[in-house]
């Protein structure tokens, strides 16, 4: 009994010593001391058995042998609680023969995006400024500001959406602004000239929907006022933008057209990258592709941006960003940018 006694002990302390987490040694003290089947508890449960004086130094062994294993115990309990190393490691472990998990689906840019950002790069490079500005507008900065009084016809052109409730019995109502050209004027005031700005951003018309309309598109307006700017340095710019997009032997025609914030005004149009100008679907057999409007600033637009028109000379233009996108990309129904529809975005 005696060397069953040491023999329990000896390993009972080697078995807890090994111990590295609390689950470990609850289930040795359950084997060791557990008031059932604990093999102390049954060692213990034969002293009674022993002749009276045997039993006497036995059960001293027996309980030298208990209280040692329940310090050891003890001891264990106190070690792994206050150095958790054993779990911290166990969290920290990599399994470096685990296989590797499917890759992650990444998202990515709109087209609008790819070509707007596209065109930045290309716009501060010819050190541009590019700026933001309200997608909800006065009346004033869409309209009146750019030489487009309350009477003109061409507000017939662009009309958008009306938003209740932000001034719209004052003088300047608000609206859904319906090109990007509403920042010549508030750029021309916040920064003054000399100034080379572009404004890439979303516009808005009430617009009866169809394949080549849609309420919400994408502008890139841009504006250079300098002293002695002419209508050579208009044409360079956008002969570097039609290159830059299509091509080193793109060409780019300027036909006179109308736009109130500019005299004179054109439409500006590119040698069609499809068939280089030989005619075909994509430019409707002319050759050419029309993709933005352009022309000398307006001297009223920059006495609005409080600019003297006598010192101060410049130019505007615009592009049709979902235009470009269109081309780009070959899409035919302008609806589909604006849909979110998935299975078209994912072709991007
Ligand atoms: N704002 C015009 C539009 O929405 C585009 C435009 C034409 C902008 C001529 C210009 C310009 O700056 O000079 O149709």
């Amino acid at each position: 009994m005696q060397d069953k006694l040491l023999q329990l002990k000896t390993n009972a302390l080697a078995a807890i010593k090994l111990v590295k987490d609390k689950a470990r040694l609850e289930e040795i003290e359950n084997k060791l001391l557990g008031r059932k089947s604990g093999e102390l508890t049954e060692l213990l449960k034969g002293l009674k058995e022993l002749a009276a004086d045997t039993r006497k130094v036995v059960g001293q062994i027996a309980n030298e042998v208990k209280t040692e294993i329940e310090s050891a115990l003890q001891e264990k309990q106190q070690e792994l609680s206050t150095s958790s190393w054993a779990d911290a490691l166990e969290k920290e472990r990599v399994d470096i023969t685990q296989p590797a998990l499917p890759a992650a689906e990444y998202g990515h840019y709109h087209p609008n995006t790819i070509v707007q950002r596209d065109l930045e790069d290309l716009f501060t490079a010819m050190g541009f400024m590019v700026l933001d500005g309200p997608e909800l507008e006065s009346d004033y900065y869409n309209f009146t500001a750019v030489n487009i009084p309350a009477t003109h016809p061409a507000r017939d052109m662009q009309d958008t959406f009306y938003i209740k409730g932000h001034g719209q019995n004052s003088d300047s109502p608000w609206v859904m602004r319906t090109h990007t050209s509403t920042m010549q004027v508030r750029s021309l005031q916040k920064y003054g000239t000399p100034l080379k700005m572009i404004v890439p951003g979303k516009c808005y018309r009430n617009e009866a929907t169809d394949p080549r309309h849609e309420h919400t598109f994408y502008q890139l307006e841009g504006m250079v006022i300098d002293k002695g700017i002419t209508f050579s340095h208009l044409k360079g710019v956008l002969e570097a933008v039609a290159k830059h997009l299509y091509g080193e032997e793109t060409e780019v025609r300027l036909m006179p057209k109308f736009y109130p914030f500019v005299e004179p005004g054109v439409r500006g149009e590119v040698t069609c990258f499809l068939c280089k100008g030989k005619g075909c679907r994509l430019c409707k057999n002319s050759g050419w592709l029309e993709i933005f409007g352009a022309g000398m600033t307006h001297p009223n637009v920059l006495k609005e941006g409080g600019i003297d028109p006598n010192v101060y000379q410049g130019f505007a233009f615009g592009f049709g960003l979902t235009r470009l996108v269109m081309l780009k990309y070959g899409i035919s129904d302008v609806r589909l940018l604006e849909s979110g529809d998935l299975r078209f975005l994912e072709q991007f």
